[in-house]
């Protein structure tokens, strides 16, 4: 311990701190400097932003983008969409919000150097689907962090695992503290304004892939869940966590399906290509209703009777590629889809033969990740646009949680799905914006992070390197460790406990009220043991953080999941004990909020108002 606990503490003061450069924090950078010009402004990200997050590795689609100069949509008609993608339970405002300015966050990107592919009869942006458009995206990340360098002071490397409150106003936000990964050093961030950006969670449930491809997933693997660790251990109040998502990718490799679904339109099929979707309509209609009305099917109730399918086993389930490889341009936008995106597909088909144009290609469903930007909307509850939002979802600053100064953007901000990479940007940009006026509004009132808080999460942080150092003497064999647990071995354990108690693959996403509260049970029993974590490096010290993020969101998402007495998402998960959708009983989100000094959840209901016809 004693080499760390004696590495220097450096001290960076700030107006407003971004923890996290991916999109939604890259997005705060540029519009806080855009608004508050002599600010200082400093964002802290544990990777490089250069190539950081979930879209580290580029993407081929831009998935939220109204074309509004070409009257292609309303921000009316988006807000529709999501409400029925999520079972009617969104924030309307915000999504609302977000689409009224996504438009322009894209045509900066262009002029930033992002190609978007054209329509060569109408020269519009070629649209992927409704509300999607392809771009030659693999070097979408690199573009959008230059704006963000061009704003910030940026600390790279420097992972970040508690938020600073003030010392005699606890629900009000003085900062961040971390560690260096490469350096080892102590970083004490002060600041005014903090704007979460963190990234949602994956690796919270047991994922598919196993041996030589174990880690694989479709989330990112770095995406730690530190969003939500870091804001609802500062009190803030969280949203819908049981609203976790379930992808139908392509098997194994994780390829993303959209390019192929919409803009080729290649069939999704059982074994005996059958469309079993529109088979399965009536079906579906009569366990949720009207939900099931809408076009396109939502994402879960898509995932349902793909689900449905492989139960009565009609599986593989097949995307039929080979239909609809007419053309060589159809051909390249295939291949280029999964290059730009998620290159090891193209990988895995090269390496099992397979040619689309002669064969179709498996489908799957992925285990759960907890995200606030996709088709679901799990995270913090946050003040809504002046102009828009009812007066009980305001009541500070637009994107503010519920903790003072507070603030979020993409996966951390819960009740507006369907922001994708560039919605988490546009929220990035008001949170910003917002901050800000934060900041200048509240003058003087500058936080004061006790130093006594400062020292004990000093010597908290560096405490699994010091559990190691002691606890290595005891190694009986290979790893094994009497005296500590390492993160991976922590890690593995929090990914059985929710994958067979809180509906993962291994339950076929099954799970209900006893089995949720055993899952708990085991949850703290990991908890107790977490506490003599043992790391032998400071990557191993990033990974002990990260895992302590990963396991208070996952308690987060069997409490919401517990509460939730319905099953409101099929094909995401299912509660055995409430098989039913209950409306209006359950129309509502869930709500929680965690006091981090007595370890107690308050967990509760928060009304949705629908503002849109
Ligand atoms: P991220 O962009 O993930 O950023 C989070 C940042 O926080 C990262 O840089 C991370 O390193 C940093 N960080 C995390 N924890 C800490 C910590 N403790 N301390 C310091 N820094 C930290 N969107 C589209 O528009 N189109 C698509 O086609 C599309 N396809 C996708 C395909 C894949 C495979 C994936 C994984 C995502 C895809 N997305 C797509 C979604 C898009 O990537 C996300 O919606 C978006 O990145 C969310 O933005 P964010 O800022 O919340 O998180
Ligand atoms: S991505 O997140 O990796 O880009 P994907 O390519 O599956 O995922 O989806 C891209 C976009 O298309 C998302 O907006 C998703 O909701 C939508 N999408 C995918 N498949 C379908 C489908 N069958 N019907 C309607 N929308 C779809």
């Amino acid at each position: 311990m004693g080499a760390w606990s004696s590495k220097q503490t450096r001290y960076i003061d700030s107006d407003i701190l971004i923890v996290g450069g991916g999109f939604g924090g890259c997005g705060a950078a540029y519009e806080s400097r855009y608004w508050g010009r002599d600010l200082k402004i400093v964002l802290v990200e544990k990777a490089n932003i250069e190539r950081s997050g979930a879209v580290a590795h580029g993407l081929s689609a831009i998935n939220c983008y109204m074309g509004m100069r070409w009257g292609e949509n309303q921000p009316a008609d988006f807000v529709r969409y999501a409400r029925s993608d999520l079972m009617g339970l969104v924030r309307e405002d915000l999504i609302f919000d977000i689409a009224r300015h996504v438009d322009s966050t894209v045509h900066k990107f262009e002029e930033w150097g992002l190609p978007i592919m054209k329509d060569p009869e109408t020269g519009r942006y070629l649209r992927e689907g409704r509300w999607q458009v392809m771009i030659h995206g693999e070097s979408y990340k690199p573009i959008i962090a230059e704006a963000a360098r061009k704003s910030a002071t940026v600390f790279n490397r420097i992972m970040v695992t508690h938020l600073l409150t003030d010392g005699t106003r606890r629900n009000r936000v003085a900062g961040a503290v971390g560690f260096g990964v490469r350096d080892g050093r102590f970083y004490v961030f002060r600041a005014k304004a903090v704007i979460v950006c963190a990234g949602g969670a994956s690796h919270l449930f047991r994922p598919r892939s196993i041996g030589e491809g174990v880690g694989r997933t479709w989330y990112a693997p770095w995406s730690s869940a530190s969003a939500y660790g870091l804001v609802l251990q500062a009190g803030a109040k969280m949203i819908q966590m049981e609203n976790r998502i379930v992808l139908a990718r392509f098997k194994d490799g994780y390829g993303p399906v959209g390019a192929w679904s919409l803009l080729l339109k290649a069939r999704t099929t059982n074994a005996a290509h059958g469309d079993y979707e529109a088979a399965r309509r009536e079906e579906i209609k009569a366990l949720v209703g009207r939900y099931a009305e809408s076009s396109p099917l939502p994402t879960c109730l898509r995932n349902h009777a793909m689900l449905q399918e492989l139960k009565a086993g009609a599986g593989p389930i097949y995307m039929q590629t080979k239909e609809v490889l007419d053309t060589r341009q159809k051909e390249d936008i295939g291949w280029e889809d999964f290059l730009d995106m998620t290159v090891g597909q193209a990988v895995l088909w090269a390496s099992q033969n397979i040619d689309p144009k002669e064969r179709a290609s498996e489908l799957m469903t992925s285990e759960p990740y907890v995200m606030g930007s996709h088709a679901t909307c799990s995270g913090a509850w946050a003040s809504g646009p002046e102009d828009c939002a009812p007066a009980d979802y305001q009541w500070g600053y637009n994107r503010m949680t519920t903790v003072e100064g507070l603030f979020g953007a993409g996966d951390t901000i819960g009740g507006s799905a369907h922001k994708f990479s560039s919605g988490s940007f546009t929220e990035g940009r008001i949170a910003g914006k917002s901050a800000v006026r934060y900041v200048l509004e509240s003058g003087a009132r500058t936080p004061r992070p006790d130093e006594a808080q400062v020292r004990r999460l000093k010597a908290l942080v560096y405490q699994p390197l010091a559990h190691f150092a002691v606890g290595r003497n005891a190694i009986v064999a290979g790893s094994v460790a009497p005296g500590y647990i390492s993160p991976l071995q922590g890690l593995q354990r929090l990914e059985k406990i929710m994958d067979e108690y809180a509906g993962g693959i291994g339950t076929f996403y099954v799970t209900s009220e006893p089995m949720l509260s055993r899952g708990l049970e085991l949850l703290t029993l990991l908890k107790e043991d977490l506490e003599r974590i043992g790391a032998e490096d400071l990557h191993q010290l990033q990974r002990a953080w990260e895992l302590s993020h990963r396991v208070l969101t996952a308690e987060a998402v069997i409490r919401h999941t517990r509460y939730r007495q319905e099953t409101r998402w099929p094909g995401y998960y299912y509660r055995a004990d409430y098989p039913k959708l209950v409306d209006p009983h359950w129309h509502v989100f869930t709500c929680s909020q965690y006091d981090a000094q007595t370890s107690a959840w308050d967990i509760g209901k928060l009304p949705v108002h629908h503002l849109i016809d």
